[in-house]
């Protein structure tokens, strides 16, 4: 008797389930939503963000992943230029971070563990003897985030309470996120953090591009200009050894725009230790506010991506750990390099380097950072 009510119960709250997403499934000032999937029991929604030029930005509140971008190339021809999967389910696991924000800290800290007012706190390594991207159980990428259209933008706003202990991090941190795509084909992403307790943070998208299209062979042949004069070299673990490097005279010098594949098998010791690129470059900046930071282009499509931001560093990835293990869109197999990432961020390690730029939040600031990826063709 139990059992059946139970299932009468279970049956009902799908049903409504359903229907409230389905009523969902509408366009409110043309965002679209529908139903992803499921996860912890409630509705992975995807939202699409589609502006007067028919580009498309879809995202989810599973893990603020970026599940595709759909831009033109030079002849108006349209890609998806993201790596992803088809369904929410696809990136359950994920543990390339395909698409997903990052954090609370992005990037590698070293041993996983810092010290902060005297406190040494420990999280959990998942990375060799590294903390990469935050840990392992709640961080930003594997979560179900809150989440709403804007009411004013082409957007959509993600929130989500990362909870004082969660992965070791100390201090209840309330973090937003929005993905705004505007009429100039930028889109913008804007992330706002406030805590309770003094704590480390550090938050990047984690999307990999491909300007030909995902799944469309390497990225070898893209052309990419940073603009950054130095960098932070890594020792065998990739934590930065305190050091920041000219770029000139190196093959990590993108000053002007270069291939990605002429250099990056170089037997130059970074390129070895990293199996190819996956460095932080210190952005060249006059002040605050939005610098940009790299742009990259595809000759074959005309297709360019340019990434800008108030953030003083960005890690260039070139999917180098891609083995061809992960099946994305379409059947595609998304082997070594077949997409690279332009993570905007703070330093690696930052934490353990006190003369790096300061990644301590503390209760009563705001935390406040904005990138903007702008799509054009020529
Ligand atoms: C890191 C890479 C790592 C990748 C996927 C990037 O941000 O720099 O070393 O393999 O994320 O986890």
């Amino acid at each position: 008797m139990k059992l059946r009510r139970f299932f009468i119960a279970t049956a009902l709250v799908i049903t409504i389930g359903g229907l409230l997403v389905a009523q969902q499934n509408t366009s409110k000032g043309g965002v679209k939503q529908e139903r992803f999937g499921v996860r912890d029991g409630r509705p992975v929604i995807l939202y699409t963000l589609k502006n007067s030029h028919g580009v498309e930005v879809r995202a989810m509140n599973y893990g603020g992943i970026i599940q595709a971008i759909r831009v033109p190339d030079r002849k108006g021809n349209f890609a998806d230029i993201v790596l992803g999967h088809d369904t929410a389910e696809g990136y359950m696991p994920n543990p390339p971070y395909i698409g997903a924000i990052v954090g609370r800290y992005a990037n590698r800290i070293a041993n996983g563990t810092f010290t902060l007012d005297g406190k040494t706190y420990n999280l959990p390594k998942n990375d060799g003897p590294n903390t990469l991207h935050g840990g392992t159980t709640r961080t930003f990428d594997k979560v179900m985030w809150e989440s709403q259209p804007l009411k004013d933008k082409n957007g959509v706003q993600f929130e989500f309470l990362s909870k004082d202990g969660d992965d070791g991090f100390p201090g209840n941190l309330k973090m937003k996120v929005s993905y705004v795509l505007t009429d100039s084909n930028e889109l913008v992403i804007d992330y706002e953090a406030t805590t309770d307790k003094a704590t480390p943070i550090n938050v990047s998208q984690h999307s990999y591009f491909n300007l030909k299209g995902e799944g469309n062979g390497d990225i070898l042949d893209h052309e990419v200009m940073i603009n950054a004069d130095k960098f932070t070299p890594v020792d065998k673990n990739l934590i930065p050894t305190g050091e920041l490097r000219p770029v000139k005279g190196t093959p990590l010098d993108f000053t002007k725009p270069t291939r990605i594949g002429t250099r990056i098998d170089d037997s130059y010791e970074q390129l070895v230790l990293a199996h190819g690129y996956d460095h932080n470059f210190v952005i060249n900046r006059k002040g605050p506010g939005m610098t940009l930071a790299a742009r990259v282009y595809e000759p074959t499509t005309g297709r360019e991506l340019e990434v800008s931001t108030t953030q003083p560093a960005v890690q260039f990835y070139t999917g180098n750990f891609l083995d061809g293990t992960v099946t994305g869109k379409g059947g595609h197999v998304y082997k070594r390099r077949f997409g690279f990432c332009l993570e905007t961020q703070h330093y690696p390690d930052s934490p353990n380097h006190p003369d790096f730029p300061n990644t301590i939040l503390k209760p009563g600031e705001t935390f406040h950072q904005t990138t903007a990826f702008k799509f054009s063709a020529k």
